[in-house]
């Protein structure tokens, strides 16, 4: 009786194990790979920019724009002037220029820089490290305050970043800033 029974169970097993091999799946499959297509739609959304560093206002990367009242984020050139800051350094004749002592307070140094040389590019010359990018004036990466001396004392070439404001206040961009007297600046100092 036992053997029957355990006869009986065996055959039903090996015809269910027969049935489940013959039978046919669900043809599931795996869905095709989209993700270099994702990634290409992402790429198309984001608008392109002119300097790809953190601190460019000109995208909106540093605070709102402020010369010329623009709003925050309006990209620089576009529709509007840039500031013409009347000052050609290579205008100036040999004979008129002029030499100025700037004290680079960080580095602990005085030099001379001549009213037709940059601030960044004379400090480089000496073997500093400053931050810069575009070297243009138009972002905010090369940011100088004067430590000693007044907003006069120094003029830009080009400026599309500063405020009237922050230049009252001191602030400059030393790739475009020029001495017009003897002064101290702190470098690596924005508004
Ligand atoms: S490096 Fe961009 S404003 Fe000076």
């Amino acid at each position: 009786m036992v053997n029957e029974l355990g006869l009986g169970l065996g055959l039903l097993l090996a015809l269910i194990v027969v049935a489940l091999h013959y039978t046919k799946g669900t043809e599931w499959r795996i869905a095709d790979d989209i993700s270099q297509e994702v990634l290409d739609q992402r790429a198309a959304s984001v608008p392109e920019t002119d300097f790809p560093e953190p601190m460019n206002r000109s995208i909106g990367g540093g605070g709102a724009v402020a010369i010329g009242g623009g709003a925050e984020g309006e990209l620089a050139g576009e529709g509007e002037e840039e500031e013409d800051t009347g000052f050609d350094p290579s205008a100036i004749p040999e004979d008129e220029v002029e030499y100025f002592e700037v004290e680079y307070v960080n580095e602990g140094e005085t030099i001379e820089v001549a009213s037709n040389e940059r601030i960044l590019e004379a400090g480089e010359d000496e073997g500093w490290d400053f931050p810069y990018s575009c070297r243009e004036g138009q972002c905010l990466s090369c940011g100088a305050k004067l430590a000693d001396g007044e907003p006069d004392d120094i003029v830009h070439s080009n400026n599309d970043t500063l405020s009237e404001d922050e230049i009252e206040k001191g602030y400059f961009l030393s790739c475009t800033a020029y001495p017009q007297a003897d002064i101290g600046v702190e470098t690596n100092e924005t508004p």
